[in-house]
């Protein structure tokens, strides 16, 4: 299957941030390349920027000027649509309206070469539906690039109802050709990356609303014990709330308002009030003049116990057995095995988070989920009113000892790493049963589209294969709402492989 002709003519329509950053990849990439926006004069305007950002690249050494001279000569803004008649791809970036982008490409098809194909670069709306606009749909589909588009590999390529399997494949390699990471994808809500990423969002929005820690402290955890790249209330602070909440809402509006991605009251208030994030000079964090940014909760300097004993196998926290010797405390293995857990010399337990909280206990703390024990920098303990103060002294005093900072959070069933993986984990193998993408181009997309650390599945893989299932039946024993239901798909792959005995 070939890729566009880099001598065939890419039109772009709608010239806004989106518009300009595809047009600017496809002209690097070689391509002759038509602007038109609806408004007069934004198509000129939209060249000039773009020219200017090529002068950039030359400055940085990224483009000669003689390449930067080529591609301002391809660059050719289009007074109308008639203009756009030799593409052999258009890509709209116009009005995120269904009617708006049908309209246009009810238009673009009377005017365009029978094999042109057409895109929506639509982030919220069904490629189905503006495809149903045309009268042969088969060559249209979503080529979804991400915010600077210049900047980021990930294309997800979307494939709705009617896109024959040519088109998808052309577009595919184009996308490739023109130095990008394409994924495939089925046309639904949120396609990869905003349906997958919801739980990251939404999981630290209701561990705040639960009064369990202030956003400070959940960005620190997720940033040095989750090895995310940002936090959940600093980055969609940098999105805008308004941007990330219209997000969150069309995913959910469109899946009938499926529970698991039910919006956030406290984001729902900020929107409200204006706080739209450093835009607006505030969101969940203050922007002002002088604002200080808040530090997170750190625990008092404690002293470590002399020994801890190992009961049973710690799973995904299995490496801190090795980082506690390596401290200088003795490590006693309990032959007996009566669970996975740590005792300390309290008498009291430590867990590593599960879904259950503390107080169903005597006397336990829970630590949080960490991406690698040994590269995290800060942990999360929970505690209840049932919990030994000496117990959680040790706790503290052990962590610090493997050189972490230590947040004490609220009693909330998973935490904030373990119940953000777990549902993260579960969406993605509900979207592989529902055909939505395969598992590596799942994990492609969440670490170039989102900078997750790992891909679910990699994650999944790492943490045991029942371990997400596990955590979202006992986060689902404890809020019934139908939020953390596992999947039948996660289900299916945690217990499948264990047949059991007798007639269903
Ligand atoms: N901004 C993002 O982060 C982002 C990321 C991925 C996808 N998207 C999607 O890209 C599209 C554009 O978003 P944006 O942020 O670039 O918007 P934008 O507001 O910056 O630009 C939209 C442009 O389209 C023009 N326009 C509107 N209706 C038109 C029409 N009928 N014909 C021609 N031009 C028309 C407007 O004049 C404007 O210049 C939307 O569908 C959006 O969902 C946005």
């Amino acid at each position: 299957m070939t890729a566009l002709d880099l001598a065939g003519p890419v039109a772009v329509v709608g010239t806004g941030t989106m518009g300009q950053g595809i047009a600017q990849v496809a002209l690097v990439a070689g391509h002759p390349v038509h602007l038109y926006d609806a408004v007069p004069g934004r198509a000129s305007a939209a060249a000039e920027a773009i020219g200017a950002r090529l002068d950039r690249l030359v400055e940085k050494g990224r483009l000669t000027g003689a390449e930067r001279d080529a591609a301002r000569a391809r660059l050719r803004p289009a007074a109308g649509i008639a203009d756009l008649a030799d593409s052999g791809l258009v890509v709209e970036a116009v009005l995120e309206r269904l009617d708006v982008k049908q309209q246009l490409m009810r238009e673009l098809e009377d005017v365009v070469p029978s094999d042109c194909l057409l895109a929506t670069n639509t982030s919220s709306l069904s490629v189905t539906a503006i495809g149903g606009a045309l009268r042969e749909p088969g060559r249209f589909l979503g080529l979804h690039f991400f915010n600077p588009a210049p900047l980021l590999p990930l294309v997800e390529v979307v494939s709705g109802f009617a896109t024959d399997v040519t088109s998808a494949t052309r577009a595919y390699e184009l996308a490739r050709a023109w130095g990008k990471t394409p994924v495939a994808c089925a046309d639904t809500p949120g396609f990869i990356v905003n349906r997958i990423a919801r739980p990251f969002y939404a999981e630290a929005f209701a561990v705040h609303e639960a009064q369990a820690a202030d956003p400070a402290t959940i960005d620190a955890v997720l940033r040095e014990s989750g090895g995310f790249r940002m936090g959940a209330f600093e980055l969609t602070d940098l999105i805008g709330q308004d941007v990330n909440e219209s997000v969150t809402r069309s995913v959910w509006e469109a899946f009938f308002q499926d529970v698991r991605f039910t919006p956030s009251l406290a984001q729902r208030r900020l929107v409200e009030s204006g706080r739209h994030g450093r835009k607006s000079g505030h969101g969940w964090y203050d922007y002002g003049d002088g604002a200080e940014r808040p530090e997170p909760h750190t625990a008092e300097k404690a002293q470590a116990p002399a020994y801890v004993v190992v009961e049973g196998d710690l799973g995904p926290a299995a490496e801190l057995v090795a980082l506690i010797r390596e401290a200088g405390i003795q490590v006693r293995e309990d032959e007996e095995d009566h669970g996975t857990r740590l005792v300390l010399p309290s008498g009291g337990q430590l867990a590593l988070a599960d879904g259950q909280t503390a107080v169903e206990f005597r006397d336990v703390v829970y630590f949080d989920l960490a991406l690698d024990y040994r590269g995290a920098t800060r942990i999360a303990l929970s505690h209840s009113q049932d919990t030994q103060t000496q117990t959680l002294a040790e706790a503290t005093g052990l962590f610090q000892a493997l050189g972490k900072d230590v947040s004490v959070i609220g009693d909330v069933p998973g935490m904030i790493v373990a119940r953000t993986v777990a549902r993260i984990v579960d969406l993605a193998h509900d979207a592989v049963a529902k055909g939505v993408a395969t598992e590596e181009d799942i994990d492609t997309a969440m670490r170039l589209g989102v900078n997750y650390p790992l891909g679910p599945f990699e994650w999944s893989r790492r943490l045991g294969r029942s371990w997400a299932y596990d955590v979202l039946d006992d986060l689902h024993m404890r809020d019934p709402s139908g939020r953390y239901a596992p999947s039948l798909a996660l289900y299916r792959h945690a217990y499948a492989s264990e047949k059991r005995e007798g007639t269903p």
